[in-house]
């Protein structure tokens, strides 16, 4: 059973502006946010993931988005590993203890990076290729090019190669958005997100890239969880569902529509626990 680390959206909220998809001024409705969660926790379990819980914060509105605040991880002879981000945002800065916190509890060693005037965004921008022997890693919105070599410099002692990815559409800010490792040589890509010299390298590494369209990319259809034999989502083209089949996987549609309106989805709201 793989363990998923999630945070319930108790004071989830839009107040400022993080990313494109919160410029609108639209109310959040907290009832309906809770509904929407308790079924992405439901269809979580039902693919055979238990849930871990970390309890939310009053006044951190983004705290929900689990997948952000730390970068996590095992290495043999090492053990379980937890790397604090630094958000970008100060609201966001103020979670990461909380998680931090919550790692150390559940003995991870924590590996504090000295980031200066780097940034750094933990799941939402670094990604493990599904066997844990690279790591992307998407840069230029949120995580800079200097957080990501620090951070695959403290990676180097463990022997995992680090694959920096420039990002250039401000609507895929995140890493998390436009690459979607499906199993270990196949993935989803939406190829507008990255720079030419990104691009080729996502495409050195991948055996099969599955290309999405500009549509599918900016309503969060890329940032769909693998569970199981699942793959959780918002909403899906007959495009999109084709290639999951091609991999073996089931589409499974959960509506986020509150989450979306911070700029997160399915993916952002979750980290998987080694
Ligand atoms: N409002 C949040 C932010 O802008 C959304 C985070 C989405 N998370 C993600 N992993 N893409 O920081």
């Amino acid at each position: 059973m793989r363990s998923v680390l999630v945070c319930p959206p108790d004071y989830f909220d839009v107040v400022d502006q993080k990313n494109p998809y919160m410029s609108r001024k639209v109310a959040v409705d907290r009832a309906k946010a809770r509904s929407q969660w308790d079924c992405l926790c439901s269809v979580l379990q039902q693919n055979g993931c238990e849930i871990q819980t970390i309890p939310s914060v009053e006044g951190l509105e983004d705290m929900v988005f689990a997948a952000n605040q730390v970068f996590v991880g095992e290495k043999a002879g090492y053990g379980k590993f937890a790397v604090p981000s630094r958000m970008l945002y100060a609201s966001r800065q103020r979670e990461v203890p909380f998680y931090t916190e919550w790692f150390r509890q559940h003995n991870f060693q924590i590996i504090e990076l000295d980031f200066d005037n780097e940034f750094l965004e933990g799941h939402g921008d670094m990604l493990w290729h599904p066997d844990g022997s690279r790591i992307y890693a998407g840069f230029g919105f949120r995580s800079t090019e200097g957080g990501v070599a620090k951070f695959a410099a403290a990676l180097s002692k463990f022997d995992i190669p680090v694959i920096p990815l420039q990002l250039i559409d401000p609507l895929c800010y995140h890493l998390d958005t436009c690459l979607c490792p499906l199993n270990n040589e196949a993935a989803l890509v939406y190829p507008g997100a990255f720079s030419a010299p990104a691009l080729e390298s996502v495409h050195k590494f991948w055996k099969r890239v599955h290309l999405l369209s500009t549509q599918e990319a900016h309503s969060f259809m890329g940032n769909g969880i693998v569970a199981g034999s699942s793959y959780i989502a918002p909403r899906m083209t007959p495009q999109l569902k084709a290639m999951l089949r091609s991999e073996g996987l089931t589409p499974v549609i959960v509506d986020t529509s509150e989450f979306e309106k911070a700029g997160g989805s399915c993916f952002c709201m979750k980290t998987f626990l080694p």
